[in-house]
């Protein structure tokens, strides 16, 4: 039996091309900046999203946490919302290693933050309070089902926040299905960004690791914060030859992935017992929701593994599904026919 993973776009296989160039990647040390591939990934990753300088780390998580190290100190207070995945996936790094306070503001359902809360929360000189020194966006957002902001969106938070002296972080994880999503440059969604982090890993099929960009004084010391963290890797140019294939070969079939995601979307919305906001199904990642009393949400689990289908429960009786290279159109339809049978009892 076929097994079609829709948990995550983690689950990629790295393409043949990517095997070819991990094999034959030349490398060196990478703590001494002597990993030819690792500098060439580096200098092209900078080049995608129109910063200075960029560093290659082993995890989103890892490049979320080394940028929050180096924007800021112990003691000082970061907004986000309440649904970024920093705040509620990354095991509580920020606060466990970097000792920075979470301000969380509500997210609205398409990933945003309200600009007048983020402006309102930022706080003023007072011998009581910790000062605001980031605030962090994620685009696409993971939580809110792959929502992706456009630029003017990230304006409206960003320069007004940048104007009170404070930089802005993009969890840009996803950043590559929001730019294809919308349509738009990559370099427009970071341009108002001080530092950017996105994953290799996910959509565009890398096995291992995340870059983080921005200013060429910003990534010297998040480097030596990658090197804090353990994460000084050595011969490390093996994984980063599949990022380069990532970079230059994975990025515009996005778009087959959010073209699926939509055609899964539409036809779980139609299963009697399953609904979706179509609104926000806007990249590569669809959730929905169990509207049934019939059944439980680990039966729809249970069942579709048993048809060779998997996605993952996020609680409040909703699942999410991630399209990915991999997943083919007829995967689609044949994960419809399994969601059919399992929540309708229909063939
Ligand atoms: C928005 C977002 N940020 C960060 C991460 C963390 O990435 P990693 O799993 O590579 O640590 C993820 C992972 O799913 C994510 O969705």
């Amino acid at each position: 039996m076929k097994i079609i993973d829709l948990r995550s776009d983690t689950v990629t296989q790295p393409t043949p091309a990517m095997r070819e160039a991990m094999c034959k990647a030349e490398v060196g040390d990478d703590v001494f900046g002597e990993d030819p591939t690792v500098n060439e990934l580096e200098a092209l990753a900078a080049e995608k999203v129109g910063k200075e300088a960029a560093l290659f780390v082993a995890s989103g998580t890892m490049g979320n946490l080394v940028s929050i190290l180096t924007h800021c100190r112990r003691g000082d207070e970061v907004i986000m919302g309440d649904k970024a995945h920093t705040f509620l996936f990354e095991v509580g790094a920020a606060a466990a290693f970097a000792g920075v306070q979470v301000h969380i503001l509500p997210n609205e359902p398409n990933g945003m933050l309200n600009p007048d809360l983020v402006l309102a929360a930022i706080r003023s000189e007072n011998i009581h309070f910790p000062p605001t020194r980031l605030v962090c966006l994620e685009n696409t957002h993971n939580r809110c089902g792959g929502c992706a902001l456009s630029p003017a969106q990230m304006d409206s938070i960003c320069t007004p926040v940048r104007e009170r002296g404070i930089p802005v972080h993009l969890d840009g994880a996803r950043v590559f299905n929001a730019s294809v999503s919308l349509g738009v440059d990559l370099k427009e969604l970071t341009r108002n960004v001080d530092s950017v982090m996105f994953c290799l890993s996910k959509g565009l099929s890398a096995p291992v690791g995340s870059i983080v960009a921005g200013n060429k004084e910003f990534i010297s010391g998040a480097r030596k914060n990658r090197k804090m963290v353990g994460g000084g890797m050595r011969q490390a140019g093996v994984i980063a030859a599949a990022g380069i294939v990532a970079l230059n070969e994975m990025v515009d079939r996005l778009a087959e992935d959010h073209t699926n995601a939509r055609l899964l979307a539409e036809g779980l919305k139609e299963i009697d017992g399953l609904d979706v906001d179509l609104n926000t199904v806007q990249s590569d990642i669809v959730i929905f929701s169990l509207v049934t009393e019939r059944m439980t949400p680990s039966d729809v689990v249970t069942g579709l593994a048993n048809q060779g289908v998997k996605v993952g429960f996020i609680g409040n009786r909703q699942f999410r599904a991630v399209t990915h290279y991999g997943i083919e159109e007829e995967d689609i339809l044949l994960a419809l026919d399994a969601f059919r049978q399992v929540v309708e009892g229909k063939a």
